[in-house]
């Protein structure tokens, strides 16, 4: 058996947590394998919503596996904080959500560092989510992290305390404020929660699982174009979310991997700092906020807006080897009379179809107009039933990218889902 990968092909939020929730049927196991709490999945069922952080968004079918990869950064208090809500809803996780020993906690001030470096940038900030990601994933590639798997030895009070001593000596760089003590109580009530599960060597038990022919999906987090090596440097994440970040915050081989569902919005949207191609500050684009609800699932934030952009896309898929893909949020466009796709860009003149490497260089976005199908899509329960200009727009995209879109989402809800 083979593991297959979902992942967001734009800046983040393209509705990876409803997808995954809606495709929890056909697998065994969901396991999430990088980022950590920067990541809001938003899952809307009968009409409530959930957001999930650290958690897998396989969560809400019983009878499944959820997996917490050694690829994700975990912050205890966050994460009892996520355990507690669902508990609330009487969903006990502690029999079938499974955590592996080598995945990093995310320290009180590992937060703080993140405040304060952001702070000192100003109006060169990446935007970060300030849960602390960057300082732990600086800490794991620089041989000072702690893992989960250390909150059981003996000597873990010892290594928190001298990781914190070495931050607080990085913090006296910074003229920030801050109070330790405000987050350690809950940081370490979180840590206790942590315990009660099962913590485990889970490259050994994933294999296994598909040596016995389980299905298991990879959840990614963010999206390809904040990954850390191929994003818009250094308005990015801390972590690779293209697919080969499925193998290593994992522990499966490339061999191993099945299907690659990509997935995008029928437009584009990024919330932070960094280079936007197609954004539209203006009506248009507050248009598609409104109608989209774009605001950020973790932090709040008005999410920037804009057509979809085939040059990103395509390199997306690219990086990825996508196989397949899904395009979500498509209702948010059914009253725009004109829609555009950019299918190129202009720059010093010039015009290029690929990714630039310099984010800073001013970008004319050339686009392809479509007529809108200016039509509510409730009604559409297979792809044969949609109105002939989406149908245009998607088969124009199937086209350019040259990879099928096998379901298209047409709402929040679980339900709102067409397939091909
Ligand atoms: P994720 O981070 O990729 O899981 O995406 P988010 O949850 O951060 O953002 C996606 C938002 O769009 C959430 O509020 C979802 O409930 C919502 N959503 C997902 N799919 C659709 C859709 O097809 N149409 C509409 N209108 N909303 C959607
Ligand atoms: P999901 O999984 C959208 C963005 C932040 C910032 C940059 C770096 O919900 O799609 P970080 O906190 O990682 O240091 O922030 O990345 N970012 C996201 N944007 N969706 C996310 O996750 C994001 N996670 C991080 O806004 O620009
Ligand atoms: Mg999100």
């Amino acid at each position: 058996m083979k593991i297959d990968v979902l992942l967001g092909l734009q800046w983040g939020d393209e509705g990876k947590g409803k997808i995954v929730d809606f495709l929890t049927p056909k697998y065994d196991v969901i396991a999430r394998f990088q980022g950590g709490p920067n990541a809001g999945h938003t899952l809307e069922i009968k009409n409530i919503q959930h957001i999930l952080h650290n958690i897998p968004s396989g969560i809400f079918h019983k009878e499944k596996l959820n997996i917490i990869g050694n690829g994700v950064v975990i912050d205890p208090l966050i994460f009892k904080e996520e355990i507690d809500s669902i508990k609330k809803l009487g969903i006990d996780l502690s029999e079938n959500l499974i955590i592996s020993k080598k995945a990093h906690l995310i320290l009180p001030t590992h937060r703080i560092l993140d405040a304060a470096s952001e702070a000192a940038k100003g109006k060169i900030k990446i935007g970060s989510t300030l849960k602390g990601i960057g300082p732990t994933y600086m800490d794991k590639t620089g041989r000072n992290g702690i893992r989960v798997g250390d909150i059981i030895r003996q000597d873990f009070k010892k290594k928190y305390t001298f990781l914190v001593k070495k931050h607080q000596e990085i913090l006296k760089l910074y003229d920030f404020f801050y109070q330790l003590s405000d987050y350690e109580k809950g940081w370490f009530e979180g840590v206790e929660t942590i315990k009660k599960f099962n913590i485990v060597d889970s490259e050994y038990l994933i294999n296994n699982y598909l040596e016995e022919g389980r299905a298991i999906l990879a959840e990614g987090a963010q999206g390809t174009l904040l990954d850390i090596d191929f994003g818009s440097y250094p308005y990015v994440t801390s972590s690779n979310t293209v697919s080969a970040g499925a193998c290593t915050g994992l522990g499966v081989a490339p061999n191993k991997i099945g299907e690659i569902i990509g997935i995008f919005k029928a437009y584009c949207t990024r919330v932070g700092g960094g280079p936007f191609p197609t954004e539209l500050i203006n009506p248009t684009g507050e248009e598609l906020r409104k109608r989209g609800a774009e605001f950020g699932a973790t932090t709040g934030r008005p999410r920037r807006c804009g057509w979809l952009d085939m040059v990103s896309l395509k390199y997306s898929i690219m990086l990825n080897g996508v196989t397949q893909l899904i395009m979500t949020k498509v209702d948010v466009l059914n009253l725009f009379k004109i829609i555009n796709i950019c299918t190129g860009y202009k720059i010093e003149g010039k015009t290029i179809d690929y990714f630039p490497y310099d984010v800073e260089i001013e970008i004319e976005p050339i686009y392809t107009e479509f007529k809108g199908w200016n039509q509510d899509l409730s009604n559409a329960t297979s792809f044969d039933k949609l109105p002939v200009e989406l149908l245009k727009y998607i088969s124009f995209i199937e086209k350019e990218a040259g990879v099928p879109i096998k379901i298209i989402s047409i709402g929040a809800e679980r339900e709102q889902t067409v397939f091909n």
